[in-house]
């Protein structure tokens, strides 16, 4: 039902510099993978095959490794190294990837407004690949399109934060209607110290209904002079309905080096079998979306 996902990749990754000069930060790896590779398997989990990436200056090394290469197949072809493709081959061959360019970094908002073209008029979800999502049962989209199926309107996923880090995210507030889950009536996106309505931060997993485009159009600069989502997300609260889910899982924050080397160790740790030497991959296999 949800077919489609989108991926704003437009972002300078500044936070990263000065490895994301000339490098996309979705392209940074973790272990051996690249953060987006990461984001494209937890939506095929969700039974989503289309990925629309948005895209910006410098960015097509993620054209190019969702796409086959060839001269490399062939030479590796009948060595050992084969194995560390199969993963990315069958990603592939699942899903389609389509492409559009934003021509000015202006916010979430203008990211996700400039993908309507490749999404059309249907419910979508977005992921932001720097948030890294894990969930060993059920990948963190999955639990929310479990949760649109039955509810029909925009998701996002929340997690608490510490007191000293609000100010990095959108904030919401709501009613309370179950214990995971919130109708959303107050949203800000980085508030500034005692002004948040509570400590439950967006994190980069949406389920948005298409009616969201309108309501981007109409939504003006805001935080940081740019087009945040969450304004036009608060607009939509206002006068439907949105949800909150705090989801389960763990989720790290690679777009700074701290989250990134938390998960660099986290995956090096479940991906290395003790008392081998060499780096092994525990493959899962992806469930093909119907
Ligand atoms: C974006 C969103 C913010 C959200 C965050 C999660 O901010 O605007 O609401 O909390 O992603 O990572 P960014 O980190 O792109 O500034």
């Amino acid at each position: 039902m949800i077919k489609k996902c989108l991926f704003p990749a437009a972002g300078y990754g500044t936070r990263f510099l000065p490895a994301t000069k000339s490098m996309p930060k979705e392209m940074m790896p973790v272990v051996n993978k690249p953060l987006i590779e990461y984001g494209v398997e937890e939506a095929i989990k969700a039974g989503i095959n289309n990925m629309c990436i948005v895209m910006g200056r410098g960015k097509h090394s993620i054209m190019d490794h969702f796409d086959k290469n060839y001269e490399l197949e062939h030479q590796i072809s009948g060595t050992n190294k084969e194995e560390l493709l199969v993963d990315i081959r069958e990603v592939i061959d699942i899903a389609n990837f389509t492409y559009i360019r934003q021509h000015e970094i202006k916010g979430l908002g203008h990211a996700v407004l400039t993908g309507q073209e490749l999404i059309g008029d249907e419910p979508f979800a977005v992921i932001l690949s720097d948030d890294l999502c894990v969930n060993e049962r059920e990948s963190v989209l999955e639990q929310m399109v479990a949760l649109y199926k039955q509810f029909r309107c925009s998701i996002i996923a929340v997690q608490e934060v510490p007191e000293d880090e609000i100010c990095k995210y959108g904030i919401i507030s709501g009613e309370m209607i179950r214990d995971d889950l919130y109708c959303v009536n107050e949203m800000i996106e980085k508030p500034e110290r005692g002004s948040a309505p509570s400590n439950l931060a967006i994190v980069g997993r949406y389920i948005l209904t298409p009616d969201i485009f309108g309501l981007i159009e109409c939504t003006k600069l805001g935080t940081g002079g740019e087009i945040q989502l969450t304004d036009s997300l608060l607009k939509q609260a206002r006068y439907g309905c949105v949800l909150a889910y705090k989801f389960k899982g763990k989720r790290f924050d690679c777009g700074g080096v701290e989250g990134y080397v938390q998960a660099t160790n986290y995956f090096f740790e479940k991906l290395y079998l003790k008392g081998e030497k060499k780096l092994k991959l525990l493959r899962k296999p992806l469930l093909k979306a119907t």
